[in-house]
């Protein structure tokens, strides 16, 4: 018990063997409930408590200071260690790059932008290469040139606050010049050169601490730390390539911008060139993969920007990354090493995945373990069996994959389960399908714990303190066994409270986690559900077009009946196809789901999802449809800035288009308009009706 102070004799009562003896307990205390706050982030006393014990320390010390010893914690002064980090909501949201791998898809990335905008073959269209570190992205935000905050990317919505972390960043100017923009965010990456990775290592290793697997992690373990003393010893650097939020525009290009950022006194990646073709970008490529070696960091490929920034506003973003870019990866490293054995996994929409458990292996820097196997056919075609020597393969943050077996031995190869490992009920294959599923739905435990896996997930409930660990002990134990029960935790509170490593705050917190996400937004709750085919980019997409859960509700049951408008309209949403259609449309048939559904609706506030702010045009809420060839810009644009609009895009005419946009030679959409009486404007018209 942490000796109360009113109880306690004053300090300077205490004789000298008295007080060794009280300021070694609570040094052994503090640095216990330390680890407990900051390593394993689960305190077991209050604040208030924690700070009793190192007052009565300092008391103590004060009355003996030959009693003070350089690690005592009321010497470790400086920042006070964080409890958690604060979230920042981002300006602009922080998206990702769409990869390239192959040659053609470099060609392609550069047709499809000039088909977009429509640049004539004459003309030319400059495209910026820069390198790219796998290390991990951050925001810096400055107000008046003053670096106000700094984020990590988090889920691109909103990060976490690591602002003390990044002052300690040598490469991290804190004050700009006069001449920059009022607010400036300049994002960039965080990493670590291969020399000082290795030189962390060796002293975690003297140390007796966490060794990393790569210096990305080095970087991510280095900067993500509550304390940021520690982050202040590691050696983090950062290089800007890109900008957030800008009041006020400096560049016309991004090289222009580049210039500017090193200006302004950060490091930007190099080497770098703006090409006016494919074929230059590839010989950039096949220069820096080269030169890899002489480089002091690891790169894991090259990065393709759109040079002009006009274009770029233009090209705009599909789902998360912007069409404007796209990092071009290096090849696959390869080893070679021994398959011990293969399982199967179930995951949440009952897909048996065969995994690769192999003799750990380092495999350009990250030590590999597993590797995956895809389905049934893929054995077949590669021929592995258990005990096989194979190659795998690793690109980027992609998971690991079987190249091919060195020993072939045909008799051997491994044969697929008929039945799911987990709950014994049949394995089938549909036709025309590459996966094997588990046909007992809910009734599996694999199915029913990823399923809730999926649920508490970061770009879902995302709820701290319920990991997949937990999840899958509470299932076990019969605590959680369907969404629902999620939030009604609170119930087992003295329960829990003396589960092994559990204490009264520990529960506390997670009951006050589970109750911040009582309200959530439409988009993560449909992406939350885990509809087969439904990612975050869909799950908004369908939260923006059904508005409400409610609505949602009312069109998934009407569209039961694939004839009706409900289904119709469902299939013109963009980018969703008949077959995710399908999909989506069975997930609400099926009433387990939507007892699982009405169940939470119980719990749950789920929010309307707020629209993005569109400006208000003439043709916001308008549904309209392009015809024809246009001549002021491509199809995809036309598309992109409709939609930009506010205006909803549909693939063919019917009564409730509200607008058909004709080109040249547009064909049978005029008399089909015609017949339903739908206005007919040609690309003038509609360009002018915009504005
Ligand atoms: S441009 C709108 N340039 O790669 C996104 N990204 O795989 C603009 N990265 O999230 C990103 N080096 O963290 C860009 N020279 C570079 C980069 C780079 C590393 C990272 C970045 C991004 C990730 C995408």
């Amino acid at each position: 018990m942490p000796p109360k102070k009113n109880k306690s004799p004053a300090a300077t009562t205490l004789n000298p063997m008295e007080a060794t003896l009280e300021a070694d307990t609570l040094r052994r205390q503090l640095k216990r409930h330390d680890e407990a706050y900051h390593q394993k982030d689960a305190p077991e006393i209050p604040d208030a408590e924690y700070d009793a014990l190192k007052n009565r320390l300092r008391e103590i010390e004060a009355a003996f200071p030959n009693l003070i010893t350089p690690d005592s914690p009321t010497q470790t002064v400086g920042y006070a260690p964080l409890r958690e980090f604060k979230k920042i909501r981002h300006a602009v949201p922080m998206l990702s790059l769409s990869n390239s791998f192959a040659d053609e898809d470099v060609t392609d990335f550069v047709d499809r932008v000039r088909k977009f905008l429509l640049i004539q073959d004459a003309q030319k269209m400059e495209v910026l290469a820069e390198p790219k570190i796998d290390g991990l992205s951050c925001s810096l935000r400055y107000e008046g040139g003053k670096l106000v905050y700094a984020a990590t990317r988090g889920d691109g919505e909103e990060g976490e606050d690591v602002t003390e972390n990044v002052k300690t960043i040598k490469s991290v100017p804190q004050a700009l010049p006069k001449d920059v923009p009022d607010v400036l965010e300049v994002r960039g990456e965080i990493y670590m050169t291969r020399e000082d990775f290795r030189a962390l290592n060796r002293a975690q290793e003297e140390a007796g601490e966490k060794i990393f697997a790569n210096p990305r992690n080095g970087a991510a373990g280095s900067l993500r730390q509550l304390d940021v003393r520690i982050t202040a010893k590691r050696p983090l650097r950062f290089y800007g390539y890109a900008l957030g939020e800008v009041s006020a525009p400096f560049a016309d290009t991004q090289d222009g911008v580049r210039q500017k950022l090193k200006k302004w006194g950060f490091d930007i990646p190099v080497p770098s060139t703006v090409a006016d073709s494919a074929a230059e970008l590839l010989a950039f490529h096949e220069k820096v993969y080269h030169t890899r070696p002489e480089i002091p960091y690891d790169l894991d490929g090259v990065v393709y920007k759109v040079n002009d920034l006009e274009y770029q506003k233009r090209l705009g973003f599909i789902s998360r990354s912007p069409r404007w870019a796209t990092a071009h990866k290096f090849p696959a490293e390869q080893a070679e090493t021994i398959l011990k054995k293969i399982s199967i996994q179930v995951g949440r929409t009952g897909v048996l995945t065969p995994v690769a458990e192999l003799e750990p292996v380092n495999v350009g820097g990250v030590m590999v373990g597993r590797a995956t196997l895809h389905n049934e056919d893929e054995i077949g075609r590669k021929g592995v069996y258990e005990g096989a020597r194979i190659i795998i393969q690793r690109a980027g943050d992609v998971i690991p994959q079987v190249v091919r077996v060195v020993n072939p031995q045909p008799d051997k190869v491994f044969k697929f389960p008929a039945t799911c490992p987990e709950c014994g009920s049949l394995a089938v294959r549909e036709e025309d399908e590459a996966a094997t599923r588990c046909t007992g739905g809910l009734v599996c435990p694999a199915q029913a714990v990823e399923r809730l896996k999926h649920f508490v997930s970061k770009y879902a409930f995302d709820i701290e303190g319920l990991g997949e660990k937990i999840i899958k002990e509470f299932w076990d134990e019969g605590i959680i066994k369907t969404p629902g029960d999620i939030f009604r935790l609170s119930k087992h509170a003295d329960a829990l409270k003396t589960r092994e490593g559990w204490g009264e705050l520990s529960v506390k917190n997670l009951l006050a986690a589970v109750e911040e996400r009582r309200t959530i937004g439409l988009d993560r709750f449909i992406y939350a559900l885990g509809i087969r085919q439904v990612g975050q980019a869909t799950a908004r997409k369908l939260a923006l077009h059904y508005s409400s859960l409610d609505n949602l509700l009312a069109q998934m049951a009407a569209a039961q009946d694939h004839t009706s408008t409900a289904y119709n309209a469902l299939d013109d949403i963009g980018d969703i196809g008949a077959s995710m259609a399908e999909d989506i449309v069975a997930f609400f048939a099926e009433k387990h789901n939507l007892e699982v559904i009405h169940d939470l609706q119980k719990e749950l506030n789920v929010k309307d999802f707020e629209r993005p702010k569109t400006v208000e045009s003439a043709v916001t809420g308008k549904t309209v449809v392009f015809t024809g060839k246009l001549t002021k810009m491509g199809r995809d644009e036309a598309k992109a800035q409709a939609e930009a609009l506010g205006a909803k895009v549909a693939g063919a005419v019917s009564k409730n288009t509200d607008y058909l946009i004709a080109g040249e030679d547009a064909g049978s959409k005029i008399k089909k308009a015609a017949e339903l009486g739908v206005r007919v404007l040609t690309e003038d018209e509609w360009l002018a009706l915009i504005g």
